[in-house]
């Protein structure tokens, strides 16, 4: 097949950008491979959990929000295809609230949209957030993680009063 030479100058240029490509993701991989264990989220410990027991172990078997300090709650809770546990979570106005979740099949997502609340949600870990309710209302909580045929209608609502 005869080759323009134009073209020939483009596909060296494409296969070695290629090559530059796949060089830098290597050493990516193995700077990242090289950090030490634990180190990968800045200081704080990994909280694991496993997915299919969840329900049944404490604290995600008894959901929703726990008095810690003044106005301070623990806001355990649940991510599911499709939906949130608790279902109805009233949050007394000005809380500081930590909230723990974790889902029991996929990777969801959990965001207020209006406020700086915005986490994935992993099977087999916890997340951790906190958020600090100021303004009374009807908070919605969305999924922002694709995770399966209802994803769009995966929500819940929040009531701060
Ligand atoms: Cu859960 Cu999208």
């Amino acid at each position: 097949m005869h080759m323009h030479k134009l073209e020939k100058i483009w596909l060296i240029f494409g296969v070695s950008m290629l090559g530059v490509f796949l060089l830098v993701l290597g050493i990516g991989a193995f700077a990242l491979g090289a950090q030490p264990p634990g180190d990968h989220d800045h200081g704080h410990h990994r909280e694991v959990v496993n997915p299919e027991t969840v329900e049944q172990t404490a604290p995600f078997n008894d959901l929703g929000l726990k008095k810690i300090g003044d106005n301070e709650y623990d806001a355990y809770m649940l991510a599911f295809a499709f939906g949130y546990g608790p279902e109805n979570m009233e949050i007394p106005a000005g809380a500081t609230v930590h909230f723990h979740i974790t889902s029991k099949d996929v990777v969801h997502g959990f965001q207020i949209p209006g406020t700086n609340v915005n986490m994935m949600v992993v099977p087999g870990e916890v997340n951790h957030l906190t958020y600090k309710f100021t303004k009374p209302g009807e908070y919605l909580v969305l999924c922002n993680e694709y995770c399966g045929a209802a994803h769009e209608m995966m929500q819940t609502r929040i009531l701060v009063k």
